[in-house]
């Protein structure tokens, strides 16, 4: 079942999705070579809970962080730790803030220094690819318009398509129905409506779609070793459009 939110509901979850953005934004200028994955996971639960939110991620289905920090090869759902960032990495900071009960999930691929072109190549693409998908959100579009749309987009850039996670719907669970896989064909899945509210969320890799997951069963990383991204906001279904509620704020 999707869940159309109220008025007062949207309010709650437009205000979670913004301590998201400010927790981004706040961590921004701390994504330097030399910092730890760990540290900046410290300072984001610190931020988090300073503003009144609640760090999601943290004791869901066991994942011991606030934050999910994949680095490079690293596709999502990487775990803090003492690893410290270096010059040229790409590295996804992936969250998950509730506020009064209601969830707010972004993630956004950073770049630490001066990065190459295949990953310069891979941020933009990935980041239009979230965008093209978003383009596609009114009441009466389907699922499949969506998935098709990152799908087209990313393909067409030569870019590999993670398959094994996708969206989701989102509310006071952090993952609520639909699933918005990131391939698909456009007229299928349910339809949208105005008040849903969903995460699209576009994984994708410069080079093959497939992916491994690692012996701490949480981190999954791409088979080849080349970099992937990962861009995701929540996005309410407006009465003609959409309305982005973790808004970037650079
Ligand atoms: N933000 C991720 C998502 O979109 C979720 C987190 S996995 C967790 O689904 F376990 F860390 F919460
Ligand atoms: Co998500």
């Amino acid at each position: 079942m999707i869940s159309i939110k109220s008025e007062k509901e949207i309010e709650l979850m437009r205000k979670a999705g913004y301590l998201v953005s400010l927790t981004h934004q706040y961590l921004k200028p701390f994504v330097k070579a030399g910092i730890t994955t760990k540290e900046l996971d410290n300072l984001a639960e610190k931020f988090i809970r300073e503003h009144d939110g609640i760090p999601s991620c943290k004791g869901y289905e066991g994942f011991p962080c606030a934050l999910c920090v994949s680095v490079n090869d690293e596709v999502v759902h990487g775990i803090p730790s003492n690893r410290k960032l270096q010059n040229g990495d790409i590295v996804t900071i992936d969250m998950v803030i509730g506020y009064k009960g209601y969830q707010g999930d972004a993630a956004w691929t950073y770049a630490v220094g001066e990065i190459d072109e295949e990953k310069k190549y891979l941020m933009e693409h990935t980041e239009q690819a979230l965008y093209e998908g978003i383009k596609e959100v009114k009441p009466g579009t389907h699922i499949g318009d969506i998935s098709h749309a990152v799908e087209v987009y990313a393909t067409e850039h030569n870019l590999g398509v993670v398959r094994e996670l996708c969206g989701h719907g989102i509310g006071t669970d952090m993952h609520e129905d639909p699933e918005v896989p990131n391939f698909g064909k456009p007229g299928v899945g349910p339809r949208l409506k105005e008040g849903m509210v969903i995460c699209i969320e576009p994984m994708l890799n410069a080079g093959s779609r497939n992916v491994a997951l690692l012996d701490d069963d949480w981190t999954v990383v791409t088979l080849d070793g080349k970099p992937a991204a990962h861009y995701e906001h929540t996005v309410l279904v407006t009465k003609d459009g959409y309305e982005i509620l973790t808004p970037r704020l650079d």
